[in-house]
C-alpha cells in the first residue's frame, strides 16, 4: 500500500528507531508498503520512519542507475566496516526541493537481516554505499540536511517554517 511520506519537521524522523526482533507478517507488510511508496515517489531508497514507522527497516532500489544491483529490503542493518571518503550530491523524499553535497564513505560492509530472517553481510561501493549510508542514518534520526553547509541548512529551515505556517493558515 502506498503510504504518505513524512516531511521534514516531523518528530518521527528524529527518533532512534527500534530494532526488529522477529521478521513477522507485520514487518513483511511494512517492507511491501515501503516498496509501493518508493515506486510511486520514484526515489532510490526509503526508510520506515519516512512513512511514520519507528523501526529499523529500509529499502534500496538503485536499479535505475545500477541495473546489476537488485532492489533490496534490509532489517536491522548496520555498517561493520568502512573506508574512503567522497563528496556527492544527495536529496531526500522527506526534504523536498533540497539538494546538497555530503561526504560519505566510498566502501562499506553492512550486516543485515533479510525478509526470511537470515542475517548476512555484504559489501557496497559508490552510489550504492552512499544511498545505504543515507538510509541507515534515517534509522538513527539523522538527516542529510544535518551534514550539509550551515548556510544552506538555515535557509531551508527558514523556508520550511514559512511553508508550515502558511499550511496552518490554510487549514485554520
Ligand atoms: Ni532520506
Amino acid at each position: 500500500m502506498v503510504r504518505e511520506i513524512v516531511r521534514f519537521g516531523s518528530k518521527v524522523l528524529r527518533r532512534t528507531c527500534d530494532p526488529v526482533d522477529h521478521v513477522d507478517p507485520e514487518i513483511r507488510g511494512l517492507l511491501q508498503d515501503l516498496f509501493d511508496t518508493l515506486e510511486e515517489a520514484d526515489g532510490v531508497g526509503l526508510a520506515a520512519p519516512q512513512i511514520g514507522v519507528s523501526r529499523r527497516v529500509l529499502i534500496i532500489d538503485i536499479s535505475s542507475q545500477e541495473p546489476s544491483i537488485p532492489a533490496v529490503g534490509l532489517i536491522n542493518p548496520r555498517i561493520t566496516r568502512s573506508s574512503g571518503m567522497a563528496i556527492g550530491e544527495e536529496g531526500c523524499l522527506s526534504i523536498p526541493e533540497l539538494y546538497g553535497d555530503v561526504g560519505r564513505f566510498t566502501e562499506i560492509e553492512v550486516e543485515t537481516t533479510d525478509v526470511a530472517g537470515e542475517t548476512y553481510r555484504f559489501e557496497a561501493q559508490g552510489v550504492y554505499a552512499r544511498v545505504l549510508q543515507h538510509e541507515i542514518d534515517h534509522l538513527d534520526g539523522k538527516l542529510f540536511i544535518d551534514r550539509i553547509s550551515r548556510l544552506k541548512r538555515s535557509r531551508y529551515v527558514l523556508k520550511r517554517k514559512k511553508q508550515l505556517a502558511a499550511e496552518r493558515e490554510e487549514t485554520g
